[in-house]
């Protein structure tokens, strides 16, 4: 497995996580395509890091334009030995909110654009047999919870794609990497009191650590491994009753 990597994209590199990759990758020196919306946030990451970094506005919902953008990063970054899908969102769900627009704004930006981003990563890799795929997941995908129904499907169908894609592409010299992270502090969860919290450096070295080492799946931290056996193992009439 690759200690390092030459070339890498990561999608959803404008914050947190994503952001905290990108300077980790760069640091060790890796070239970077650095894949968001907000060109502004990216701009500025890049103006701290150098040419090491080249930046990709873009909205993965716009999916008939990620084809050509992924052939255009890869021949512009000169190869794609490692694709990080970190891109996600997770409004806030009250009690008895049934939002169909907030809903699929989570199916679409954390699953679906992400299989589209990683289809063609993997028809890629699968050709040149080698390389490295990795979803950032979630703890979250592992029950149906209560407080954010469409929140927790996203990441169970990101966690099941991700074990589909491994199967597929072991055979070919292909690396699939299942991040799933517990809490971490990044605006995605501002002002939210959760148990366990990371830093985005904790989060990002771990992810890391997992691509280096071609882990299949992971929890980040490793503390989450025995903590998720147990919530998977509760039974549904007992875990019903909970707010977990
Ligand atoms: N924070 C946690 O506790 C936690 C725990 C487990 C898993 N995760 C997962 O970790 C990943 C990173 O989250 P984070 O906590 O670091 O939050 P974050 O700082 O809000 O980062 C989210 C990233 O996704 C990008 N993104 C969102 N919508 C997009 C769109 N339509 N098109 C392109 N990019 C888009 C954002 O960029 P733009 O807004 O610039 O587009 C940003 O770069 C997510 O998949 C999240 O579900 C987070």
């Amino acid at each position: 497995m690759p200690s390092s990597f030459a070339t890498a994209i990561v999608v959803g590199a404008s914050s947190g996580i994503g952001e905290s990759m990108v300077r980790k990758l760069v640091a060790s020196g890796t070239r970077v395509a650095a894949v968001a919306r907000r060109k502004s946030e990216l701009d500025r990451i890049a103006g701290e890091l150098g040419d090491k970094v080249l930046v990709y506005p873009h909205d993965v919902r716009d999916y008939d334009a990620t084809p050509a953008l992924f052939e255009r990063i890869v021949a512009e970054l000169g190869g794609c030995d490692l694709i990080v899908y970190n891109a996600g969102v997770m409004p806030r769900v009250e009690e008895g909110e049934y939002d169909f627009a907030k809903d699929r704004e989570m199916i679409e930006v954390n699953l679906l654009a992400g299989m589209c981003w990683l289809n063609l990563a993997s028809a890629l890799m699968e050709v040149r047999r080698a390389g490295t795929i990795c979803g950032i997941s979630s703890v979250a995908g592992e029950r149906g919870r209560r407080g954010n129904p469409a929140y927790h499907t996203s990441k169970a169908g990101m966690t099941t794609y991700l074990e589909a894609l491994r199967n597929r592409l072991s055979r070919y010299g292909v690396s699939v990497v299942t991040v799933k992270p517990g809490p971490v502090d990044t605006p995605m969860t501002k002002g939210l009191k959760l148990p366990l919290m990371i830093t985005v450096d904790q989060a990002a070295d771990g992810a890391l650590s997992m691509m280096r080492a071609g882990t299949g799946e992971g929890y980040v931290p490793a503390v989450w491994g025995p903590i998720m056996w147990v919530i998977r193992n509760v039974p549904s009439a007992l875990f019903r009753r909970t707010n977990i």
